[in-house]
C-alpha cells in the first residue's frame, strides 16, 4: 500500500467510525483542530490510564501533579520560554503564507502563490498569548503552557515537603499545552493544541548518565507495549538543534506514512530549570541529603510522550486490511472497546434476554459493545474495523450447554466457551 493511501484510509476510518472528527465542522471547521469521538477518546483515555498506571501507580519513585494550564508570567521568564522559544520564520511578501525558516528552502518558489520573493528569517515566539481578567495591558499578559514540565519545576520544593521522597525520584504530568505551530498539519501530528505525558526525574548530579540510559530502556518498553516499537527510530540530537535548556537529547522517531518523524523526547535538563527558579523566585529548593546533609540542587533527566502522536502511531502501526476485511490490530489495553456482545438473531427474545444478560455482567469489568443489526458477518466486519479483541454470540446452543462462541479479532479462531467461565477468560487475554 502507498504511504499517501494509508494516511488517507486511517484519516477516513477516524472520521467514519468515531475516532477523530475536523473541529468546528458544521462551521466549516477551523484549521488544525481537531476533535476526539466516543471511540477516540476511549483509545486516548487507554493511552493515558496506561501510561500513567506504568509509571505512577506501578513504582515507589514517581509521584503524580495536576497544575494549572495558566501559570505566573515569571514561571515562563525563568524557564526562557519568553526569550528562546522561538520558531525561525520567513513570510512570503508577495501572498504572506508563512513558513519554518529551517523546513523551506527561500530559492524555491512559495509553495502557494510561486513567487520567490521572501522576507528575511523572524523569530517567532510560539507561545499563546491570553490576558487574565477584563484589561488588555502588559500586566494582566499570561501565557498558556507550552509544555507541563513547568508545572513540576515549580512545585519541586511542595511535592519533596509533602511527600519526604529521596532522590533519585520523579513528578509525572499528563496535561494540555499549547503552541502557536507555524507549520501545524499532518492529521493530528502536529497541532496547536496537544497533551503531553511528562516526568521529570531528579537525580544526583553526578549520576545522569546511568538514568539517561535507564529512562531510554524504558521508552522502548513503552513502545512495545502499545505495539509500535518496530516502526521506531532513535536519533541522538545534535548540540545545535537541541532546546535551549537540553545538555543530551535522544528523540525517539517513528516512521508515520508521511515520514520518520519526531514521535518522543528524552533530555538531560541538567539543573538548568530549578537554578532558574530558584534565582528569579528568590526561595531555595535545594535538596538535602539525608545521610551528609549536603544541600545541592537536583539534576534532572526528562522522558516526554505526546498523547496525539501515540494515538496516530497505535493505529499506523495496528491498521491491517485482509482481503474481506480491515480491522486494527490494537493492543486489548487500548482496545476502545475489549469485547462485543451478540444474539445471534435480533427476533429472537430468549437470545436477546440471555445476550443482554451477559453484556450487563461484562459492562461490569470491560467497555462493552453491543449489536445486533444485520448478519454475525457485518458485526464481525464492524467490530474489526475499530480493533474488538473478541466477539460473543449467543446462539441457540448456548441456551443448551452455557456456552458461547468468542470469536479472536486476529486469527479469526472461535472457540467455545462457558459462560460461567468467560470473564476469567477474556481477563486473561486483555
Ligand atoms: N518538556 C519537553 C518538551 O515539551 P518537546 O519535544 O517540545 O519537549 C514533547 O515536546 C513531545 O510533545 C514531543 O515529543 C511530541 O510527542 C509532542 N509534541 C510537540 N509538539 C507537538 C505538536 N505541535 N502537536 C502534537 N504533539 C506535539
Amino acid at each position: 500500500m502507498q504511504n499517501s493511501d494509508l494516511m488517507d484510509k486511517i484519516v477516513s476510518l477516524c472520521k467514519r467510525r468515531g475516532f477523530v472528527f475536523p473541529g468546528s465542522e458544521i462551521y466549516g471547521g477551523l484549521a488544525n483542530s481537531f476533535d476526539y469521538g466516543p471511540l477516540g477518546v476511549e483509545l486516548k483515555n487507554n493511552i493515558k490510564n496506561l501510561w500513567w498506571e506504568r509509571f505512577v501507580h506501578r513504582r515507589d519513585d514517581i509521584v503524580g501533579l495536576d497544575a494549572a494550564l495558566i501559570m505566573n508570567t515569571k514561571v515562563w521568564e525563568a524557564s526562557g520560554h519568553v526569550g528562546a522559544f522561538n520558531d525561525p520564520m520567513v513570510e512570503c511578501k508577495n501572498c504572506h503564507e508563512r513558513y519554518r525558516a529551517d523546513q523551506i528552502n527561500t530559492n524555491e518558489p512559495c509553495q502557494k502563490c510561486g513567487k520567490k520573493t521572501f522576507t528575511g528569517v523572524k523569530q517567532f515566539n510560539t507561545m499563546f498569548k491570553t490576558n487574565l481578567g477584563p484589561v488588555e495591558d502588559e500586566k494582566s499578559t499570561v501565557y498558556l503552557r507550552p509544555e507541563t514540565a513547568q508545572g513540576m519545576f515549580v512545585n519541586f520544593k511542595n511535592i519533596l515537603d509533602t511527600t519526604r521522597k529521596t532522590l533519585p525520584f520523579g513528578i509525572a504530568q499528563i496535561g494540555q499545552v499549547f503552541r502557536n505551530e507555524i507549520t501545524p498539519g499532518n492529521f493530528i501530528f502536529r497541532t496547536r493544541e496537544f497533551e503531553q505525558m511528562e516526568i521529570e526525574y531528579f537525580v544526583k548530579p553526578d549520576e545522569w548518565e546511568k538514568w539517561f540510559e535507564y529512562w531510554m530502556e524504558e521508552q522502548k518498553e513503552w513502545l512495545k507495549e502499545v505495539g509500535i516499537f518496530e516502526q521506531a527510530v532513535f536519533v541522538e540530537i545534535s548540540e545545535a538543534d537541541r532546546a535551549h535548556y537540553s545538555k543530551r537529547s535522544v528523540d525517539t522517531e517513528y516512521k508515520f506514512p508521511f515520514g520518520q518523524k519526531e514521535l518522543y523526547g528524552l533530555a538531560y535538563r541538567t539543573d538548568y530549570d530549578l537554578a532558574r527558579h530558584q534565582e528569579m523566585s528568590g526561595q531555595s529548593l535545594e535538596y538535602t541529603d539525608p545521610q551528609t546533609n549536603e544541600k545541592f540542587l537536583p539534576h534532572v533527566v526528562e522522558p516526554t510522550w505526546g498523547v496525539s502522536r501515540t494515538f496516530l502511531a497505535v493505529l499506523c502501526s495496528a491498521y491491517r486490511e485482509e482481503e474481506d476485511r480491515v480491522y486494527l490490530s490494537l493492543p486489548p489495553k487500548l482496545a476502545p472497546y475489549k469485547v462485543a456482545v451478540f444474539p445471534l438473531l435480533k427476533n429472537k427474545p430468549e437470545l436477546v434476554t440471555k445476550a443482554r444478560e451477559i453484556y450487563h455482567d461484562l459492562q461490569k469489568d470491560f467497555t462493552v459493545a453491543w449489536d445486533d443489526r444485520g448478519n454475525v458477518g457485518k458485526r464481525y466486519y464492524s467490530q474489526d474495523e475499530i480493533g474488538t479483541p473478541f466477539c460473543v454470540t449467543v446462539d441457540f446452543d448456548s441456551l443448551e450447554d452455557g456456552s458461547v462462541t468468542v470469536r479472536d479479532r486476529d486469527t479469526k479462531e472461535q472457540p467455545r466457551v462457558k459462560i460461567a467461565e468467560l470473564k476469567e477468560y477474556l481477563l486473561n487475554k486483555i
